[in-house]
């Protein structure tokens, strides 16, 4: 599961229900997936396309999306850095930005207008679609590693535009990692 931050009010979202409402609230869709049948870690992009065929038809359906493809990004990714720089800074695009997570990290910022930044963690097995024209800004976690299935209406239209705001400068991306699960207390031990 993501994890949802507000900086601006300190909270923290972590219950499902809580994240997956909040997201809509913004305008964000958000998922859970799970794959048809276990793939490999180092799966071949058609493997990891067949294995969530069915999400991803559905979603084409939904959003009118025609393509989809996996992307690949560690830190062995030349001129890694060049690339990041064009998506962390506050932009919008004419296409939605939909990704699901394979491996990896990375965190995104919204920033609805009129409204808080809100900061998603996506992890693994996350869904997250972010309509044409939402302002926000992605960057990787400290490992620089994700992989991710990408949908598209017209890749044409993915060209960040930039609002040159400086809300971006504003905010930290520092990723939490995977969830730290508390060890059971000694009354629910069994
Ligand atoms: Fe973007």
């Amino acid at each position: 599961m993501a994890i949802v931050r507000i900086p601006d009010e300190n909270r923290t979202l972590d219950a499902p229900a809580a994240i997956t409402s909040h997201l809509a609230s913004i305008g964000i869709d958000y998922e859970r997936w799970e794959p048809s049948h276990a793939i490999e870690p180092n799966a071949s992009p058609e493997d990891v396309l067949a294995a969530y065929s069915n999400e991803v038809e559905k979603l084409k359906d939904r959003g009118g999306y025609v393509t989809a493809d996996v992307i690949d990004v560690g830190p062995q990714t030349p001129d890694l850095e060049t690339m990041l720089a064009r998506f962390n800074r506050e932009h919008w695009h004419d296409e939605d930005e939909v990704r699901f997570i394979i491996a990896g990290r990375g965190i995104f910022h919204i920033h609805p207008r009129g409204g808080p930044v809100t900061v998603i963690e996506v992890e693994p097995g996350d869904l997250i679609r972010v309509p044409r024209g939402t302002w926000h800004w992605f960057d990787l976690c400290a490992d620089r590693r994700i992989r991710a299935i990408r949908l598209f209406q017209d890749k044409a239209g993915w060209a960040p535009r930039y609002t040159d705001s400086g809300v971006d400068s504003n905010y930290e991306p520092v990723c939490l990692g995977p969830r730290y699960f508390p060890p059971p207390s000694a009354e629910t031990r069994s």
